[in-house]
This record gives structure tokens, C-alpha cells and sequence, in this order.
């Protein structure tokens, strides 16, 4: 049964939530097998042995909210707090072009001293001096009004991970001035205001069960995001969760292979927390289907203290050596980072 599920899935790229919740409660080795050999081969029409690469300039850890998982919620007393400066940003931003990175990805907590006006200056002055790149935002929950104003001053892109597509389940890791239906409505505004959109969710977050994660495929097949985001929850010891287990690299890679394949042209990280539970995690989420990689470009004197979880990888390095390494990887799985600005390419 499980097999005539999967070949429904890549003909159709489309099954029903039970079959969703059966594919992923069913799965055994042979079918990870299956399934990462067919998401490969239909990325591979697609992308060739491309892989894109973006920047990801974490901008500040301050945040408002205080999501149970993570590890800079507004709880942790013991997160040393910072906010980039233009300047800094900016030169990450040079220090990514001539690492011959195209995208960069803006990303921080939900910091209300980064007024729309700081954060539109900000994208302004990156896409005056590098007008062949893509601006990404990932600065959480905002009002319609303020996507648009960052919108008009350039940015191409926002990453807001739905975390989960159940209702009851999110409001279990959010407490109660967060709401599932605020989240949802911010997906849609970005995507109705003209954003190429990512979604996401993590793997393994506490109380999560095939049921759950068979709404969240059945969102992104619905939602039809440009991205996706998923990576293994990892605990952090700081948070309510730190006692909770983490997510399986088993489980992320089936995950990846089954989104290929329900949106075949999507663009699909292989995370730095996929990166941090396993040593070749990255390598295993492209092999799975994946086709984008986020080294980190911050400055390396705040990595650390951008910790959404424990034992996060790649603090230490300077962001050549990031690219390097990744370029190695790539390289040694016969794949090819590219200098591209990696925008989705159409299917069929
Ligand atoms: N483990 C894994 N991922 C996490 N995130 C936040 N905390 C954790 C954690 N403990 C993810 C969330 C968020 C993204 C930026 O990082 O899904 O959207």
C-alpha cells in the first residue's frame, strides 16, 4: 500500500491527509529509499546538480514572543542580547558578494526597536549596492501595512515558518499571545502582496504525530509556498523544552523526498539544524532532495549568541570558511553550489 501511495504522490503531488498521515506513520527504509530516489530525480530535471546558496545575516536576537522551543524567546534571561548596525549589516552583505553569494537572507527575533522605517533603509541600501541580489526577510509577525512598506522598498522574499498546521498543536508551543490564525494570515498577506513566500515547520517538535505533520504537507501543497523550511527540533536547555527529544534525521530527509514531490520546483533548505544532529546532515537533506543551503555570514563575534538551539554548528567560523566547507561538501556528493540568486524555477 505504502508503495502505491508514493507513486500516486509522483504522479498526482497530491494525496489525501490520511494517506499523508499513513505514508508517514507507514515509513520504513524502503520506501525513504523510494521516495529520496524519486525526489532526486525529478529535482534533478529541474536543478541539474545545482545547488543555491544564501546568506543568512542574523540581525538581532531580541525578540518580543516566547515560543517554548526557542532559545532566544523573551524568557531566556540567560540570552546575551544584540542588534547589528546598518553598517555591520551591510558589511556582511559585501563580505557574502564576494563570497559570490546573490541572496541574502535577513533574519532576526521579533525586535520592536527594528522599526519598518530602520528595516526599509536597510534593504534599500543593500539592493542600491548590490541590485544583482535578492533581499530575504525572516523578522517574524507583522501587520499587512508593514510587509507592503518592506515590499515597496525591495525585499523579494520572507520566510515566516507556520511551525505547525494545527491549530491545537500550536497553541501548545506558543503561549497564548501568539495565535495560529494571526500566523496563517500573515502567510497569506505576504503571498497576496507579491512575496516569493516560504513556509516551514520543525521535525519532531514535542507532541507532533503523523497526523500533524499530514496537515502541514497538505497546507504546503495548498499554500504552494516558492520555499520551505524544515529541520529537526533540537532542544534548547534555556527553554521549557529542554527535557523534550529531538527531532531524527530519518525523519527530516522522508520529509524533504515527500515536499519534492508534492511541489517539485519548490526550493527546499537542508538546514543548519539538520546540519547540527547529524555530521553530514546538509549532505543527507540534498540526497533526500533538497536543493538550497543557508551558510551563516554574521559577524562571528555574535554567532553564539543566536541560539535558537543547543550545539549549533558553524559559530566559530569566519564566512568563507562556512562557504568553503559547504562548497567541499557539495562537491564531494557531486553537486555544485552556483552564484545565482536561486529564484524557483517552474515545472512542466
Ligand atoms: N530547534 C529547531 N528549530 C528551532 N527553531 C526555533 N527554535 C528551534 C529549536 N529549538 C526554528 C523555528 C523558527 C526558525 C527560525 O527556527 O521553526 O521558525
Amino acid at each position: 500500500k505504502i508503495m502505491n501511495l508514493i507513486d500516486k504522490l509522483e504522479t498526482m503531488h497530491s494525496l489525501d491527509t490520511e494517506e499523508y498521515a499513513y505514508l508517514v506513520a507507514g515509513r520504513d527504509d524502503d520506501a525513504a529509499e523510494v521516495l529520496a530516489h524519486k525526489a532526486v530525480s525529478i529535482r534533478k530535471k529541474i536543478y541539474g546538480n545545482a545547488v543555491f546558496v544564501r546568506g543568512l545575516i542574523e540581525i538581532s536576537n531580541v525578540c518580543k514572543n516566547n515560543c517554548l522551543y526557542c532559545g532566544i524567546r523573551r524568557s531566556n534571561s540567560s540570552c546575551s542580547r544584540y542588534r547589528l548596525t546598518q553598517e555591520q549589516i551591510l558589511g556582511c552583505c559585501q563580505e557574502g558578494y564576494d563570497l559570490g553569494f546573490r541572496t541574502f537572507v535577513l533574519q532576526g527575533g521579533e525586535d520592536p526597536a527594528l522599526t519598518d522605517e530602520i528595516i526599509c533603509g536597510i534593504v534599500r541600501q543593500i539592493k542600491m549596492n548590490f541590485p544583482d541580489c535578492a533581499v530575504t526577510l525572516s523578522l517574524g509577525e507583522k501587520l499587512r501595512e508593514s510587509y507592503q512598506s518592506l515590499f515597496d522598498a525591495g525585499a523579494d522574499r520572507y520566510l515566516l515558518r507556520h511551525e505547525t498546521a494545527n491549530p491545537q498543536h500550536y497553541e501548545k508551543l506558543h503561549p497564548s499571545d501568539m495565535s495560529y490564525f494571526n500566523r496563517m494570515s500573515c502567510l497569506g498577506n505576504l503571498k497576496e502582496i507579491g512575496y516569493q513566500v516560504g513556509c516551514g515547520f520543525m521535525v519532531g517538535s514535542p507532541w507532533q504525530t503523523p497526523d500533524c505533520i499530514a496537515e502541514d504537507l497538505k497546507f504546503i501543497e495548498q499554500f504552494q509556498p516558492a520555499m520551505c523550511g524544515i529541520g529537526p527540533f533540537i532542544p534548547h536547555g534555556a527553554t521549557p523544552f529542554k527535557n523534550q527529544a529531538a527531532g531524527t534525521l530519518e525523519m527530516t530527509t522522508y520529509l524533504l523526498s515527500i515536499i519534492r514531490l508534492i511541489s517539485p520546483g519548490i526550493l527546499l533548505p537542508a538546514t543548519t539544524a539538520l546540519g547540527t544532529i547529524h555530521p553530514t546532515g546538509r549532505e543527507q537533506g540534498i540526497l533526500a532532495g533538497a536543493n538550497v543551503v543557508m551558510p551563516n555570514l554574521s559577524p562571528v563575534n555574535v554567532r553564539s549568541k543566536y541560539e535558537l538551539y543547543d550545539h549549533k554548528i558553524c559559530t566559530g567560523e569566519e564566512s568563507a570558511e562556512c562557504r568553503n566547507c559547504l562548497n567541499n561538501r557539495m562537491q564531494a556528493i557531486g553537486y555544485e553550489i552556483i552564484t545565482d540568486r536561486g529564484d524557483p524555477r517552474p515545472y512542466g
